[in-house]
């Protein structure tokens, strides 16, 4: 596990974007894993602001989003699908067919489950995961709990997970309660693991994760034992680190 210091936000974004335009300049057809929430959206700015200095191209790239609401359609504007259209795939070469995120409106939960873990494997798996964390160490949308999942499924979300999101939705009953993830072992699958997170809101979980025991009740911890992890902060969060 590595663990870098960005300044800020921005500092913490720009680290990330460099990391992520390395392995595409790399590997121009490299197989990226993507998160949503309010975190990467300063990485997806800066690969933007790449990409129109003709710095990276994404012709070959494709993507697999971590998550989706169920119950959601693609084009409803809190869902995943929207999000990554609106903050990052509309600006960037990326084919549609490339991208790939759960389809939230699927009727058979178990077909869509396995078919998007069998597109991850038919594309030869993941290079790159990029990761936010959530307050409770949720990592996609892999709650705290007895048991962990290890590939893609239906969850119920903890309602901590709910109230953060509610912010973003009208009212409190639109906030979806279930959602469409990658499991641990579709993460742990990735070559690569690149976590971030700002802010000092987040340098409890992030002290948790790093320390304590492996534990299905903080799903990020299990990030540990992962092959090729970097953890990247910044400075509000070190602080409060040693
Ligand atoms: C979203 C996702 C979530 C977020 C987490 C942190 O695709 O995977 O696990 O990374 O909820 O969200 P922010 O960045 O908004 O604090």
């Amino acid at each position: 596990m590595k663990i870098l210091v960005g300044k800020n936000y921005d500092r913490v974004s720009e680290m990330t974007a460099n990391i992520i335009a390395t392995k595409v300049k790399e590997k121009p057809d490299a197989v990226l894993g993507l998160a949503t929430g309010g975190t990467p959206k300063g990485v997806y700015k800066r690969l933007i602001a790449m990409y129109n200095d003709k710095k990276i191209d994404f012709s070959k790239v494709k993507t697999f989003n971590l998550d989706e609401y169920y119950g959601l359609s693609s084009n409803h504007p809190q869902s995943y699908a929207y999000y990554m259209k609106t903050n990052f795939f509309d600006y960037i070469n990326i084919k549609e067919e490339n991208a790939h995120i759960p389809d939230g409106l699927a009727q058979d939960i178990d077909e869509e489950c396995h078919r998007y873990e069998q597109a991850i494997k038919d594309c030869g798996g993941i290079d790159l995961q990029l990761l936010g964390i959530g307050h409770n160490g949720h990592i996609g949308f892999n709650e705290p709990d007895d048991a962990l999942h290890t590939s893609t499924h239906l969850v119920n979300l903890h309602e901590k997970t709910i109230s953060a999101n509610s912010r973003f939705f009208g009212k409190d009953e639109e906030v979806p309660r279930q959602a469409i993830t990658m499991g641990i072992g579709s993460i742990f699958g990735a070559d690569e693991i690149v976590l971030i997170a700002s802010g000092e809101d987040k340098a409890e979980i992030i002290a948790k994760m790093i320390n304590g025991q492996l534990s299905s009740k903080l799903p990020a911890s299990m990030l540990q034992i992962h092959k090729s992890l970097t953890i990247i902060i910044d400075e509000p969060i070190q602080k409060h680190l040693y």
